[in-house]
């Protein structure tokens, strides 16, 4: 079963009305000019800080969404802003020490085992600058929860419409969680109708995330020698509390 990952235009159509964060981003990011950014993926938030002039490491380890942000940033003549990089966010690490280190729209939930997440965390400490800043999105435990309480998550659930040039498609996904885990599975359907509405194409992908709870990224950060400044509870950079949707954490080294 392939993942969403390796068809960047069906991904990009999937986020392309996500742009709330970007203003956040440019934000908490005013007073630094080196970001590592991981999974940047398309370059939906890459492309943003780089035309502010920011110096940007785009890391990712999917060479076709890699390949997508290439063509952009020729496009858009952002060769001296970005140098993509095709690598494990996991392991990753340079000896050049960099201001800030963005992980955006939950991607540090992409690490499922516990030990590669601590590792990850302990070589971006090694390349921070010691006034850097550490900012993260999660998944928070409002999501899990409505995802948990969903009880039609056995079967596919209609999500939404994508209009495209030659018709339009049908998004659904059917979710399965473990508690003790934390893991959340879903396989995501794309039904394709050409203009005459016939169901012409279908495509499945498998998206897997672990949810971490706030006190559980507190631990893991101190752990690997960060303190959390901030929570943010949305892109408004209102407080986070258990009722929140998002979850922004800016974090610094100890
Ligand atoms: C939800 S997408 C986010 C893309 C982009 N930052 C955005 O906001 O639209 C998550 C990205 O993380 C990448 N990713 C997942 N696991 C990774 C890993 N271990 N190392 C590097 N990139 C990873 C995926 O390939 C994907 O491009």
């Amino acid at each position: 079963m392939q993942t969403i990952l390796k068809k960047p235009e069906l991904y990009n159509l999937l986020y392309q009305d996500v742009k709330e964060d970007i203003s956040l981003y440019k934000t908490l990011l005013k007073s630094y000019d080196t970001i590592v950014e991981y999974g940047a993926g398309t370059g939906r938030i890459t492309i943003p800080l780089a035309m502010e002039g920011k110096k940007i490491k785009a890391i990712d380890n999917e060479i076709n969404m890699l390949e997508n942000l290439h063509e952009q940033i020729l496009k858009l003549n952002l060769e001296k802003q970005v140098q993509i990089i095709n690598a494990n966010m996991i392991t990753y690490t340079q000896k050049e020490l960099v201001d800030s280190v963005i992980m955006p729209l939950t991607v540090f939930n992409y690490i499922m085992d516990e030990k590669e997440q601590d590792e990850c965390l302990f070589n971006v400490h090694k390349y921070l600058k010691d006034d850097g800043v550490l900012i993260l999105e999660l998944l928070t435990k409002k999501t899990f929860l409505e995802l948990e309480s969903d009880k039609s998550n056995d079967k596919y659930k209609y999500i939404k419409k994508i209009n495209v040039d030659d018709g339009y498609y049908e998004y659904w996904r059917r979710t399965r969680l473990d508690k003790e885990t934390n893991y959340i599975k879903q396989k995501r359907l794309f039904k394709h109708f050409n203009k005459q509405e016939e169901n012409d194409n279908e495509e499945m992908f498998i998206w897997q995330n672990r949810f971490i709870s706030y006190e559980t990224i507190k631990d893991k950060l101190k752990k690997n020698g960060f303190t959390i400044e901030e929570a943010y509870g949305n892109c408004q950079l209102e407080s986070f509390n258990n009722d929140s949707e998002d979850l922004f954490i800016k974090a610094k080294k100890q």
